[in-house]
């Protein structure tokens, strides 16, 4: 019995190890194709940058809906950005490493202090939760990799 739900235990670490794997360069090739393929997209045109939308995972299309009613109002369809209102997300300011997930979740729970753009504070996000940040990160993250923003 012992060595039973051991055996089992060790297969189904296995799966998910192989499938944390597969997932990780699904994704990959899935970004890549679509840099290959960026001019194929739909082409957001807004008054800061242009954003190139990829297709969208099923996660990151629940990323896209949370950012539409949280985030879009500010910074534009695609985290594209708006004139006189809020920056691009898809902006190498905003790469991982410059901007890692936590600062998301920072701006949304506790809002920011305008530093690096004319457009004042960013007020915190009243209702979200975070899980819904999670899944704007995805989303966002998604974006700009298709935007070669990495
Ligand atoms: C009322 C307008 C408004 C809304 C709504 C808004 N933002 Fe912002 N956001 C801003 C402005 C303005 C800035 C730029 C601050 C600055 O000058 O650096 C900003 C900056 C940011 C930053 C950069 C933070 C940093 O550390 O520099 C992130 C990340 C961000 N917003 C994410 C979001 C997300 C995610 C949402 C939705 C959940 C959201 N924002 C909703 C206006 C908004």
């Amino acid at each position: 019995m012992v060595i039973k739900n051991s055996t089992i235990l060790g297969a189904v670490i296995g799966f998910i190890v192989i499938g944390v794997i597969y997932t990780l360069n699904g994704s990959n090739t899935a970004s890549i194709t679509k840099n290959e393929n960026a001019g194929e997209g739909p082409v957001i045109d807004s008054s800061m940058v242009d954003v190139i939308i990829p297709d969208l995972s099923k996660i990151e299309k629940s990323g896209e809906d949370k950012f539409l009613k949280y985030c879009a109002a500010c910074h534009g369809i695609g985290g594209a950005g708006q004139k006189g209102v809020a920056p691009p997300l898809i902006h190498k300011i905003y790469e991982p490493s410059h901007h890692g997930d936590i600062a998301f979740y920072y701006a949304a729970e506790r809002g920011v202090r305008s530093h690096h753009w004319p457009f004042g504070n960013m007020p915190p996000v009243t209702g979200i939760k975070k899980t819904e940040v999670q899944d704007i990160i995805v989303y966002i993250r998604a974006v700009q990799r298709a935007n070669g923003i990495n």
